[in-house]
């Protein structure tokens, strides 16, 4: 296994270039399997969740191909499989993307369930009760739900559950619905950008999709869908990372291919912590006062505070000047961060699904172990302004969700290197 050496203290400085979003890229390569013809995506991360799902993919007779300028080729050869077997989507909970274009186009789904993960319980019963409400029939067999159906019919689907909308759960859904016949009105759909990028994909290929990006999405489906050429957009969740990144380090970076509008929560909250970010012409730049203000965040589904970015802002706090409250509303479990945060010197208490945040002068480094992709990036940016040094364990969390991330802050002056462990 490897693990990240990281000696804080080095403030960053200089420019860097967000890759393409993760979570744009699952659904859309997952959508590539309902169309006729070749996709080309551009700006796909090269991640290691994206291989996952390159694998699930090629045994699900779809050919995922990168050629010499990074664009992904994919085409449909064989659609005898419906079966994302436990193998694979144990490995990667996004797997199960691929249960509404299998079931909309092959009209079969046999996909493992997910289970749990480090951040919760994370249930799929959105996901199925919305596919049988566009009349598939559904039964549970050694651990995989398999969805079936002669013919999908469009129909009024809720999709709101106790925490909210879900992403993948509009995703599936929706992709599933541009194959049914008539028209389907989501309510409660997920609003988030990566969804948008989606129907915006499948409305490239021929789909009938209005209403992305609001809670009622309607879809008017449609016979067959086209491979079309796509360029994902860039990943917020990284861009908000780097933003932190340059904060805590009270450094000065330059974000190139970020979208501001895509994490206007984030931005007005580190604004309040006296982060000062602005918009450039290609992305944004960020800057910091030396004084850390202490904030309240609650977690929320887009336009909110995101989920994705709570571990690595809390690391931040733990510098803030007086104590800062962070309440988690979309996966109340999330906080595997808390313990590990505490070890570098942190001074957080966690009560149900709130921690709150005493600001302590300095972290100091210590051996910490990642537990999920989004702590890992917590622990790494707080090993950044740490004493001394840190290591970072079972980094294969990171590399899951950022591409290269530590040539990226190397780059801009980081002390961060790979080594085994
Ligand atoms: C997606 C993102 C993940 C992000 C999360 C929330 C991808 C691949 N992953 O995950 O990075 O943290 O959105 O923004 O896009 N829920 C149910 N029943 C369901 C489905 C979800 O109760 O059938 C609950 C979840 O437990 C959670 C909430 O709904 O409390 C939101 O989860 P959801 O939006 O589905 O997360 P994902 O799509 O899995």
């Amino acid at each position: 296994m490897q693990a990240f050496e990281i000696v804080g203290g080095n403030r960053l400085r200089g420019s860097l270039t967000i890759g393409g979003s993760k979570n744009a890229a699952l659904p859309i390569m997952a959508a590539c399997l309902m169309c006729e013809g070749e996709s080309v995506l551009h700006n796909v991360p090269d991640l290691a969740d994206v291989r996952q799902l390159m694998v699930l993919l090629g045994r699900l007779g779809v050919v995922c191909e990168r050629d010499d300028s990074g664009a992904m080729h994919i085409r449909v050869e064989d659609e005898m499989n419906t079966h994302a077997e436990y193998e694979l989507v144990s490995k990667m909970r996004a797997s199960v993307c691929v249960m509404g274009p299998l079931l909309g186009k092959r009209r079969c789904a046999q996909v493992s369930m997910p289970g749990g993960c480090a951040i919760g319980d994370r249930p799929i019963d959105l996901h199925v009760r919305g596919l049988e409400a566009l009349g598939a029939e559904s039964e549970l067999a050694y651990g995989d739900v398999v969805l079936k159906t002669k013919k999908l019919k469009g129909s009024e689907i809720f999709l709101g559950g106790p925490f909210g909308s879900s992403v993948t759960a509009t995703a599936n859904v929706m992709m599933a619905a541009t194959m049914a016949e008539g028209r389907t009105i989501i309510a409660s759909a997920a609003c988030e950008p990566e969804v948008v990028d989606l129907a915006n994909f499948l409305n490239a290929c021929g789909a009938q999709i209005k209403g992305q990006g609001t809670p009622q999405i309607t879809i008017d489906g449609v016979k067959s869908l086209q491979g079309t050429e796509h360029t994902i957009i860039p990943d917020r969740i990284e861009a908000g990372t780097f933003l932190v990144a340059s904060a805590i380090t009270n450094g000065d970076l330059k974000l190139e291919n970020a979208r501001l509008d895509h994490l206007l929560a984030a931005v007005e909250q580190l604004r309040q912590v006296g982060v000062i970010i602005e918009r450039t012409e290609k992305g944004m730049e960020v800057s910091s006062s030396r004084r850390l203000e202490p904030v309240k965040i609650t977690t929320q589904p887009f336009p909110g505070f995101p989920t994705d970015l709570q571990a690595q802002t809390m690391a931040l706090l733990c510098l803030a000047d007086g104590n800062s409250v962070i309440t988690e509303k979309i996966f109340p479990d999330r906080f595997l961060h808390v313990a590990e945060l505490n070890r570098m010197g942190a001074r957080l208490r966690k009560e149900g699904p709130t921690v709150i945040i005493e600001g302590v002068k300095r972290l100091i480094g210590a051996p910490v172990m990642a537990s999920d992709l989004r702590a890992s990036a917590a622990l790494v940016l707080a090993g950044l302004i740490a004493k001394g040094k840190t290591r970072v364990h079972r980094i294969y969390h990171i590399d899951r969700g950022y591409e290269r991330i530590e040539e990226k802050l190397q780059s801009v002056g980081a002390n961060i290197k790979r080594v085994n462990d």
